[in-house]
């Protein structure tokens, strides 16, 4: 303790004492990161189609009816939907919906996966509709980021920013931040578009461009290498920063420096 003790105000002691704390944060950063959920698709069975249809007419019903055909000016009918919208919907915690607004928003998921698997299952049998991709079909580690930059760019930039960062749309609508989405939700996003996105099928976009896609945006997940993201509205946006503050900092110290010789 005392040995300790005397290191207190050795020179180094604030060095040390930083790089402790950033091993401490990096330590910690890693084993959430490692921790994030990995999902897969599976096989639906008969029972859980009846699990389902229960789990549907306690928490669903009340708005999409009995049988899921949809109640005027309330919901619509999910015949035909697919099991990924199912996933995509309940995944993401925007059903079952609780406030009306202009939006259904996401929010932590009410069901657990084996559950939204049912759910999926059972309004997957009432009609034929996109399923859930497998966890090949969705792996970042097998698409092509610089692919997936060029299709983001063209189909998806106008609404969620060129970096997939979000924004705002008209009737206070928005499109959302894509960082934090699963591979799998923004594979089914494109499929199944929900309320204002458009819907991009497997003939507008392969299943392997959205793979593309989905590597793309993962690599803007892993934060920004040039430091703050400064909203990450776009390169126009961020440039303006750079001249303004960059420029503005240059001009100022030559001023400064021209003022102190003469
Ligand atoms: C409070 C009413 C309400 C409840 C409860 C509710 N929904 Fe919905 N749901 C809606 C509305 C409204 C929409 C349409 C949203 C839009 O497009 O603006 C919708 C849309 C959906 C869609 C998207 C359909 C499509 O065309 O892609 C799915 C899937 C869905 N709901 C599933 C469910 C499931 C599963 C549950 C139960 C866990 C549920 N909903 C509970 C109101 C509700
Ligand atoms: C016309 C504007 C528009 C375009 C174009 C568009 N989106 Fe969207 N997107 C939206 C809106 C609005 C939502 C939110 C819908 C909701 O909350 O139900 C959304 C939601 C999403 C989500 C869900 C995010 C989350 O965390 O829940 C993903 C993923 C997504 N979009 C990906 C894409 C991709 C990839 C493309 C291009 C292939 C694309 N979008 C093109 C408007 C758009």
């Amino acid at each position: 303790m005392n040995a300790l003790a005397r290191h207190r105000y050795h020179r180094a002691a604030p060095v040390v004492l930083v790089l402790l704390l950033l091993a401490i944060i990096a330590g910690v950063a890693a084993a959430v990161s490692t921790a994030s959920s990995a999902d897969a698709a599976t096989t639906a069975t008969a029972d859980d189609v009846t699990q389902g249809q229960k789990l549907f007419a306690a928490n669903c019903a009340s708005c999409h009816g009995l049988d899921a055909q949809g109640t005027t000016g309330v919901a619509p009918s999910l015949v035909g939907v697919g099991a990924a919208a199912v996933d995509f919907q309940v995944g993401t915690g925007r059903m079952p919906m609780q406030a009306s607004g202009p939006q259904a928003i996401a929010k932590r998921p009410q069901f657990t996966q084996d559950q939204i698997n049912q759910l999926a299952a059972y309004v997957a049998s009432l009609g034929a509709g996109p399923a859930i991709p497998t966890a090949e079909q969705v792996d970042p580690a097998l698409g092509d980021p610089a692919k997936g930059m060029e299709l983001f760019r063209t189909n998806c930039a106008m609404c969620h920013g060129s970096i997939g960062g979000g924004g705002a749309l008209t009737q206070g609508k928005y499109a959302p931040n894509l960082w934090e989405t699963t591979p799998t939700h923004i594979f089914e996003a494109m499929l199944t578009g929900p309320q204002s996105m458009p819907v991009f099928n497997n003939a507008n976009i392969d299943p392997e461009g959205k793979r593309d896609i989905i590597a793309y945006l993962k690599a803007q997940d892993q934060g920004s290498p040039g430091g703050l993201r400064l909203g990450s509205i776009g390169p126009v946006a961020e440039g303006m920063w750079g001249w303004l503050v960059a420029l503005g900092l240059i001009i100022a110290s030559t001023v400064w420096i021209g003022a102190r010789s003469s």
